[in-house]
């Protein structure tokens, strides 16, 4: 397995609702890395990019509106398989079928407000990096948990 980056958004029901730092604590506490982190208030714009893949599905406008009305968290993060540890840790997509445990099982309860996203493959997390965040704000450190964290 192989060091992964990976984009996370904390979406606007859980900014309103006060469950950033709650998200971002399980995050850390697992091990994985935060190197860019940001407040961001949406335009249409990039939410139209960012789910240009559901670009005529029936839930693409209300996602565009929904990710668009208060302001998310967007972040980078870091770590050996990042990308399926993060998608594991946020839990199914409806958070009516999330396991209790996960993000979504246990703080949501409405597909259409689903706290999180997480991206789902390698070629979707480079697009949505790039989309999101300039090279120049993402950050290189180390952190001092990281020898312990593999063997
Ligand atoms: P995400 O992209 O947000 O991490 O979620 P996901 O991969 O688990 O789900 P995806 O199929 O990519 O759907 C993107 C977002 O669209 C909204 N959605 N609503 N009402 C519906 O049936 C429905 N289906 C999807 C959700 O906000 C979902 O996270
Ligand atoms: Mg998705």
């Amino acid at each position: 397995m192989e060091k992964e980056r990976t984009f996370v958004i904390i979406k606007p029901d859980a900014v309103q609702r006060g469950l950033a730092g709650e998200i971002i604590s399980r995050f850390e506490k697992k091990g994985i890395k935060i190197v860019a982190m940001k407040l961001v208030s949406v335009s249409k714009e990039l939410a139209e990019k960012h789910y240009e893949i559901h670009k005529g599905k029936p839930f693409f406008e209300p996602t565009v509106k929904y990710i668009t009305s208060s302001p998310v968290i967007a972040m980078v993060l870091e770590g050996i398989n990042a990308i399926d540890m993060v998608r594991g840790m946020m839990g199914k997509t409806d958070p009516q079928k999330a396991e209790m445990g996960t993000i979504r099982g246990d703080l949501g309860q409405f597909i259409g407000r689903n706290i999180v996203h997480g991206s789902d493959s390698k070629e979707t997390a480079e697009f949505e990096i790039n989309l999101w965040f300039k090279t120049e704000e993402i950050t290189k450190y180390k952190r001092i948990d990281e020898d312990w964290l593999t063997e």
